[in-house]
């Protein structure tokens, strides 16, 4: 009798320990706005690959790239009710709701790409992602980015009066809204993937935009004048829904935030490898460039430092973080 009834403990204790792995065990959904063969939607697809592999093939990861999901905004809402588990972000759209984040666009806050990768690797940017939790119920697990920004036009921009009028497409965030409204440009905010065509029927006169998506997009094929500006970063981050992190165990959150940030640490080097080789390829295009460095845009940067100094106060220990690193 005593026998039976040990066993029939046991059965259901393992049984219990069946159903609790059974519940851990999860198909996570990853969004992202770029398309498949951008390096952050290559990356999502190795963090899946890597995160499968690690889990014992316990967990694995959907990537939805090209914006299939909805634009940041819309992937950001289903993050926080728990629809969607993760997503690599440009600080773009985050920088729409935690203002701080905005210190990162600072113009020339940093001299290309190698400067922005340390800055963005930096205890000093880490806790910028400190504010996420509170502020937008997202987990911010570490940081990517793509190249320096850039303007590519129809018509040539040789000064800061260049600017004035000009519809000019920018990602839709603040920070860069306020930069080019300084430089007398008229900001239109359109999502990467509605650019080319924006460009072809001649809804903008210019684009606000990356060496490697001018190639990657072919955007070269509808504007052939270059402001190499080199005027600000642009940072990604890795996140994962917090009420979804709520769920897991310490072990899976210890997993994922491993494999990510292992994922977006390629996307840094990656794009630090890409750079010289991607300005070499678009200077070798039928393109006519203008250089431009800070003192070009100087009366445009001290309205944007006006406004966004006391916004983001967080900007003068990245700038004091970025001077270190400068040394
Ligand atoms: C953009 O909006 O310009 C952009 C977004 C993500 C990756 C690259 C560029």
């Amino acid at each position: 009798m005593r026998l039976l009834k040990t066993l029939t403990l046991a059965t259901a204790a393992a049984s219990l320990a069946l159903v609790s792995l059974h519940a851990q065990a999860r198909d996570f959904r990853l969004g992202l706005i770029t398309p498949p063969q951008h390096l952050w939607s290559t990356e999502a697809e190795a963090f899946a690959e890597s995160l499968h592999e690690r889990s014992g093939g316990e967990h694995s990861v959907s990537v939805f790239p090209g914006q299939q999901l909805g634009n940041e905004a819309q992937m950001v809402q289903q993050l926080q009710t728990g629809a969607l588990d993760m997503a690599f972000l440009t600080i773009a759209e985050i920088s729409n709701r935690i203002p701080d984040f905005g210190a990162l666009y600072a113009p020339y806050l940093v001299d290309g790409v190698d400067h922005a990768a340390a800055l963005l690797r930096s205890d000093t940017a880490a806790e910028l992602l400190e504010l996420m939790p509170a502020e937008v119920g997202l987990v911010g697990l570490g940081y990517g980015m793509v190249g320096m920004r850039q303007v590519l036009s129809r018509s040539p921009i040789e000064s800061l009066d260049d600017f004035r009028g000009k519809r000019l497409r920018i990602t839709p965030f603040e920070p860069i809204r306020d930069f080019y409204t300084a430089t007398g440009a008229a900001p239109a905010p359109m999502p990467l993937l509605e650019v080319y065509d924006a460009l072809a029927n001649g809804q903008v006169d210019a684009i606000d935009m990356d060496f490697d998506s001018i190639l990657i997009l072919k955007f070269h094929e509808q504007a052939n004048h270059l402001l190499i500006s080199n005027h600000m970063m642009f940072p990604m981050v890795g996140v994962v829904s917090g009420r979804v992190w709520r769920e897991l165990s310490s072990e899976d959150r210890e997993l994922i935030e491993t494999t990510m940030a292992e994922h977006l640490e390629n996307v840094l080097s990656g794009f630090q490898a890409m750079d010289a080789a991607q300005e070499a390829e678009i200077r070798e295009l039928d393109i006519r460039i203008t250089e431009a460095d800070a003192d070009f845009f100087r009366e445009a940067i001290v309205e944007w430092e006006a406004t966004w100094g006391e916004k983001a106060p967080r900007l003068e220990a990245l700038r004091e973080e970025a001077e270190r690193l400068r040394q």
